[in-house]
């Protein structure tokens, strides 16, 4: 008799997020937030008027940056997060306000707190190097 083992997987942050849904809520979320805080004006004076295609295209970095579908890098050859914001007047302040309203996203979400700890983390210091160009 044959017996199968199977080996426990452990999971993807994009997993662990809960998939493109888990990541599109606080996605969206963040969204909501800069568009009807007046306290991310500054952040949300950056941006087109129409937010819809950035809820789409930032949602779309995260699944492939947390591990999961790639098609945002698929689309953009040679793109990285920071050349997409070569042309971005990021300062401290807005940067402040970008992971700000990132945390609150985060913890207004079902996304473990550790997890979401370590994603601020590093969104903390793309920012930073965004406002220090
Ligand atoms: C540091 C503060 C930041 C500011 C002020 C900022 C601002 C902007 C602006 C103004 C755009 C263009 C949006 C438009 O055309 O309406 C943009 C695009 C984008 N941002 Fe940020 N951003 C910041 C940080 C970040 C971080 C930390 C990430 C990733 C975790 C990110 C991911 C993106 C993505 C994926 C796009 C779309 C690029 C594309 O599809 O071409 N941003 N950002």
């Amino acid at each position: 008799m044959t017996t199968t083992v199977t080996e426990p997987r452990s999971q993807s942050p994009y997993e662990m997020a809960g998939g493109a849904a888990g990541v599109g809520g606080f996605v969206n979320r963040f969204y909501d937030l800069m568009e009807s805080d007046p306290h991310y004006g500054a952040l949300r004076a950056l941006h087109a008027p129409d937010l819809a295609p950035m809820r789409a295209s930032l949602a779309s970095f995260l699944c492939g940056w947390l591990g999961g579908p790639r098609d945002w890098f698929e689309q953009r050859p040679g793109v990285c997060v920071m050349s997409a914001h070569a042309k971005v007047p990021v300062d401290p302040e807005t940067a402040r306000q970008w992971t700000e309203a990132m945390a609150r996203a985060l913890a207004d979400s079902r996304i473990d707190p550790e997890l979401a700890a370590r994603i601020n983390d590093a969104f903390a210091r793309m920012a930073q190097g965004m406002a220090a160009r």
